[in-house]
């Protein structure tokens, strides 16, 4: 009941100061990386600021996060910040809300189902054991931007059917849109958000000619565009070209950002935790040799599964979600008003000590079986949650899975030493220096 909507509340405007006029306190929170840590800890889990133009409250704790998700459509719906929207374009399943995101969701879906995964993991193996090859020739080298070349050729091989993606134009193209997703929408020739609405541009041109092929071709092909070239809904209709160039770029997006600093952070915390890297290869000894890998031989490594949730836990790739308020409500005996923004905090809501005892160790043992495992309730949210959480969740949680095998399998690294760790966090984490290490092969 603590959590009724009023539509005549006398309830307090959550705590926390608006800032300065206009801007708010928008460059704090794009430049300090302890903005909400240190808010939460004056305030508590639910605090207004001004942001990007309005003000906002802050969602830190389990029970607010799990009401924002719960009630999507109902109270809150969906809102990127400005640049974000512009780029990814008005047809994109992150933008789309009610009865249209709920239809388009479960047409993209088809290319997330367990027989699509399925078919995925051959692909994801290869293109990933070709770059395994070239780190051991390498030896020493910056992992971050190899990982986001891995992630991007597997994204763009298994959504468009394009070898090595991230070696032709489309890949420059593409890094370029990225660097403007989350900037001051300034359409100016000089500016990044300018020049990645023309890399857009190019971009959607690119994949209007890709996605046209198909549609003429008799075969539209098995890939996640196959699939959705293909793809009807309930009333036989089909997603038209415009969409689908939406809507691929996103998948394009969304498979890759993310990811990579998943993958990322998983190389350096495994890297700094010994103990735990002899424990996965202790449970790697167990898969059959030379099998290939399957669905089924993954969800055997249960201790790798907890590894990866505890590295999502401790850097999550999303940091929190972004919502409009649209009909006013009360959220633990706080008015949240018509209009405002609401960000719920994945990054606060992984470092609660109630939850997660002396929050900033890294412990994979916290995700063990048992009753009391975090993952299943809402104080662990590294996907979201409701009706826009994660679609991509399972691809994502099958790839790191492969790379994880077979980075371990194949390499020994060490992190080398003098180089800035602390986290690059926009838009999605990374260490400062791309993480350098030094590889050895240990085949
Ligand atoms: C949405 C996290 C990988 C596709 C989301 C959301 C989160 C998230 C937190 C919800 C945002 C919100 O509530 O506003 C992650 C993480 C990933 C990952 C941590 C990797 C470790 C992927 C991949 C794909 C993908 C690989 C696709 C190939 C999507 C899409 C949405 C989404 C399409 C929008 C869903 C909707 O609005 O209905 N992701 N994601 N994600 N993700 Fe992922």
């Amino acid at each position: 009941a603590r959590f009724m909507n009023t539509t005549t509340s006398a309830a307090s405007l959550p705590p926390g100061t608006l800032g300065l006029p206009f801007i708010g306190e928008t460059l704090a929170f794009l430049r300090d990386r302890n903005f909400a840590r240190d808010r939460a800890a004056r305030y508590g889990p639910i605090f207004k600021t001004h942001l990007l133009g309005r003000p906002t409250v802050f969602v830190c704790s389990e029970e607010g996060c799990r009401f924002v998700l719960a009630n999507e459509s109902k109270y809150f719906v969906v809102s990127w910040p400005p640049s974000t929207r512009k780029l990814l374009g008005s047809l994109s399943l992150a933008l789309q809300t009610g009865g249209v995101h709920y239809q388009r969701r479960r047409i993209l879906a088809q290319a997330f189902q367990p027989r699509a995964l399925a078919g995925y993991i051959e692909t994801m193996d290869a293109i990933c054991c070709s770059f395994i090859e070239r780190w051991l020739q390498v030896r020493s080298l910056a992992w971050y931007p190899e990982l986001r070349q891995l992630t991007f050729d597997i994204a763009c091989k298994l959504f468009v059917g394009m070898d090595s993606g991230s070696h032709n134009e489309l890949g420059e193209q593409f890094e370029l849109w990225c660097q403007g997703l989350f900037t001051l929408p300034l359409n100016f020739p000089w500016t990044r958000f300018g020049r990645a609405r023309r890399n857009r541009d190019w971009l959607l041109q690119q994949l209007e000619e890709i996605i046209r092929k198909r549609q003429e071709s008799d075969d539209p092909g098995d890939d996640a565009l196959g699939l959705l070239v293909r793809s009807r809904d309930e009333d036989g209709s089909q997603l038209g070209l415009d969409e689908l160039k939406d809507q691929v770029l996103l998948l394009l997006f969304a498979g890759h950002e993310t990811l990579t600093s998943s993958l990322v952070s998983f190389c350096l915390l495994v890297g700094q935790h010994p103990d735990v890297r002899d424990r996965l290869l202790a449970e790697l000894d167990r898969l059959p040799d030379d099998a290939p890998l399957t669905l089924e031989s993954l969800q055997q490594l249960t201790y790798l599964e907890q590894v990866l949730q505890e590295v999502m836990r401790c850097i999550p790739p999303v940091g929190g979600g972004f919502r409009t308020v649209i009909q006013e409500c009360e959220l633990d005996g706080y008015r949240l008003p018509e209009g405002w923004g609401v960000i719920y905090q994945i990054a606060q809501l992984h470092m609660n000590p109630d939850r997660y005892p002396d929050p900033d160790r890294f412990d994979p043992d916290r995700f063990a079986p048992g009753s009391d495992n975090p993952s299943q309730t809402y104080s662990y949210a590294p996907f979201g949650g409701g009706l826009r959480e994660c679609l991509g969740k399972e691809f994502a949680r099958l790839e790191m899975k492969i790379v994880a095998v077979r980075v371990l399998q194949a390499c020994d690294w060490t992190i080398t030493p003098d180089q800035d760790l602390s986290l690059v966090v926009i838009p999605s984490p990374r260490p400062r220096d791309g993480l350098r290490v030094v590889m050895r092969d240990r085949r």
